[in-house]
């Protein structure tokens, strides 16, 4: 792809005429300080729109700006941060606010530059704030808008390649404009790319107001576009996951610090899929008797790189083994971060309370 692309040019009058209307009232718009884009932008990466807004208000809430985030309290954070799934987003927010505060007088920094040395910050957050907060030209490209200009250009580049990614970003930076047209384009793009130009399903091209600028729309082959390379298949990892209770109290751990769902809550669980009697077995080796052992289902869950497919049992114990933290299931409910992954679970947990 050119560098300077006059497709490119052409689209931005007509996004920028077209938004204002077309906006959607969504909470981080109606007061666009740095701090509210930064935390909606991490939010709303790998995750709904619908999904994010009720968070969103939770956490303004518990943490209404940079120095109070900066000195959240980490199970409070994860527990605020509970089935938005990608927990490192979290930790990075808290370890950018102690960096902003410590580096740059509370405030965040206004050119994208500066702010992608941030944790948590890559190019695509480093744009959407740079631009949308300060009107800086900067580029917010992520699977929306690669989308959308690979449509535009009928550009058949692989969007799963940092190459591409960087290509079409060199190219909307070298047409970007300033000010509040920064900040409006970046808004438009996405707005396009998530009501108009979709992912799943067919494009809404009868109301694009870029489609007479739209190569694959006047060629027909919108649907080809973006190409995209085949992803690796997930690795399957089989768990056997315990509810072990004593006295209507259940049996929690920590996770490692390091890793998938680091430093986060989980019910007792071990790798493979088990029989009651294997189950008994492994506890009692591990010093746990149990009078009862029951399934209580199965359940699947998908993250990025891998799949758990896991067995679930429930158990009553003799006792309250002093390696595991033990809990009614209002305490677990309201005081700690179990992730979404063990929702099934949960559930059993919420029938008792
Ligand atoms: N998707 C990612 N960022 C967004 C934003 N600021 N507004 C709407 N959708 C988005």
């Amino acid at each position: 792809m050119s560098k300077s692309n006059p497709t490119l040019s052409s689209i931005i009058p007509s996004l920028l005429s077209w938004y204002p209307a077309r906006r959607r009232a969504l909470p981080w718009r109606t007061d666009p300080t740095p701090y509210h884009v930064w935390l909606s932008e991490i939010m709303l990466q790998q995750t709904r729109i619908e999904a994010v807004i009720p968070y969103y208000h939770r956490f303004l809430e518990a943490f209404p700006d940079v120095a109070s985030l900066a000195n959240a309290d980490d199970d409070r954070l994860m527990k605020l941060w509970e089935g938005l799934g990608y927990y490192s987003r979290a930790r990075n927010l808290k370890k950018a606010a102690e960096a902003i505060v410590r580096d740059h007088g509370g405030t965040l920094p206004k050119t994208a530059d500066a702010l992608r040395k941030l944790a948590g910050i890559g190019d695509y957050t480093a744009g959407a704030i740079a631009s949308i907060a300060f009107g800086e030209p900067e580029p917010a490209v992520d699977g929306n808008v690669l989308r959308v200009i690979t449509r535009v250009l009928a550009c058949d580049d692989d969007i799963t390649l940092g190459s591409t990614k960087k290509a079409i970003t060199e190219a909307l930076r070298t047409v970007y404009p300033s000010g509040k047209d920064a900040s409006d384009l970046t808004q438009a793009l996405m707005e396009l790319g998530e009501e108009i130009c979709i992912p799943n399903g067919r494009a809404k091209c009868e109301l694009c107001p870029i489609r007479e600028h739209c190569r694959a729309h006047a060629e027909g082959t919108v649907e080809r576009f973006p190409v995209k390379a085949p992803k690796k298949p997930r690795r399957q990892e089989k768990l056997t996951v315990l509810l072990l209770s004593c006295r209507g109290k259940y049996a929690i751990r920590k996770r490692p610090r390091t890793g998938l769902l680091s430093a986060l809550w989980e019910y007792p669980n071990a790798s493979g899929w088990m029989d009651e009697t294997t189950v008994a077995a492994l506890l009692r080796e591990n010093g746990i008797e149990t009078v009862s052992v029951v399934p209580i289902g199965e359940a699947v869950h998908i993250f990025t790189h891998v799949e758990w497919h896991m067995h679930g049992y429930a158990a009553e114990c003799t006792a309250e083994h002093p390696d595991l933290v033990w809990r009614t299931p209002a305490e677990i409910l309201s005081d700690y971060a179990i992730p979404t992954a063990f929702r099934a679970y949960t559930a059993r947990l919420k029938e008792e309370f």
